[in-house]
């Protein structure tokens, strides 16, 4: 095994340097790699995914653009699924981030499988998540059975909150991310797996193809309506709420121990640190902003918001991805 992950890291040593390249977010530059931009390492992580993970057919991956509410869905769909194997008041989200549950599959090579014991335990269905796009997902994900829900926001607000949340992770000794420069690369498609709009489009197209393999949702549907949404979600997976359930305001109880306040106010996430990769650390509070729809109103000027805008509406139009 350790013989087939050198040939994976050498064959990434080998291409990087002829990749196209533009500045970086972080400090860092960006390749493109497939019509995608990632950074060199999260590269790395997309490469060994794509060689070394079987999907298993009983698997749900959650697939996101970076800062789309990947935080958010990771609780809901961990407590749809587990919600007979643990009772609220001693739920594993109320200690533990939710990072820590569910575990993004480019970045497994670097976690150890202990990591995560209850995700790895493959007698029950696996919940894993991705940024990958989806031309470039594994083939095992694509031919198998196993069930994608894929989760979008409005770009702006997603540039908003990626802005935010890289301006926190970026050396002190650099220079400020300014606003402008990021809506540019942005809307150039230089964002983290991006373009943004490119990787929305490629899984809405996969689940116009096959519904029943790929769902796609958005952070504005969860918040105007969770019940749907996780009534939604619950059935789409495999495990849907029987009435005894619905009646007993199990729903309710998922919506309040996954919102934003709740989470957001916990130990574990107000002091607690993700190490995602052996080079790449980040405080659980970095995952916990705002967490509201429409924060772009408070940051970008017209100018960017008909930019931004004008893509979606060339990109998204006609589909059901309209913000
Ligand atoms: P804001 O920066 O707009 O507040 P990701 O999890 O993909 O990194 O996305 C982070 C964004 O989701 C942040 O958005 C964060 O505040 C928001 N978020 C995190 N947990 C949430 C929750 N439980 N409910 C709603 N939004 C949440």
């Amino acid at each position: 095994q350790d013989f087939d992950h050198k040939n994976t890291c050498t064959e990434w040593e080998t291409i990087l340097p002829t990749l196209p390249k533009q500045k970086g977010w972080m400090g860092n530059h960006l390749v493109q790699y497939q019509g995608f931009w990632f950074s060199p390492s999260g590269l790395k992580g997309v490469m060994h995914a794509r060689d070394h993970f079987k999907s298993l057919p009983t698997d749900i991956l959650l697939s996101t653009s970076p800062k789309a509410g990947t935080t958010w869905f990771k609780a809901l769909l961990f407590t749809i699924m587990n919600r007979r194997n643990y009772q609220f008041s001693s739920h594993p989200l109320l200690t533990t981030n939710p990072h820590d549950l569910v575990l993004f599959i480019e970045a497994m090579i670097d976690q150890t499988p202990s990591a995560s014991p209850i995700t790895t335990d493959i007698s029950s269905s696996r919940l894993l998540s991705t940024h990958i796009p989806y031309s470039l997902l594994p083939n095992s994900i694509k031919t198998s059975c196993c069930r994608i829900v894929y989760m979008c926001r409005d770009p702006k607000d997603a540039l908003i909150s990626q802005w935010q949340y890289m301006k926190k992770l970026r050396p002190k000794e650099m220079p400020p991310l300014l606003l402008q420069e990021v809506v540019e690369l942005f809307c150039d498609g230089v964002s983290h797996f991006g373009s943004f709009w490119d990787h929305a489009l490629g899984y809405h197209r996969a689940s116009q193809e096959s519904p029943k393999k790929v769902l796609v949702l958005t952070y504005e549907a969860m918040m105007m309506d969770p019940t749907v949404n996780i009534k939604r979600l619950a059935d789409f997976i495999g495990h849907p709420l029987d009435p005894e359930e619905e009646s007993g305001g199990v729903v309710e109880r998922m919506v309040s121990l996954c919102s934003f306040e709740n989470l957001s106010s916990l130990e574990v996430n107000k002091s607690g640190v993700q190490q995602f990769t052996a080079q790449f650390k980040v405080p659980n509070s970095h995952f916990f902003r705002k967490g509201l729809t429409g924060d772009w109103k408070n940051h970008l000027t017209p100018a960017m918001v008909e930019s931004l805008n004008k893509i979606s509406k060339e990109r998204f139009g006609g589909s059901d991805l309209e913000f």
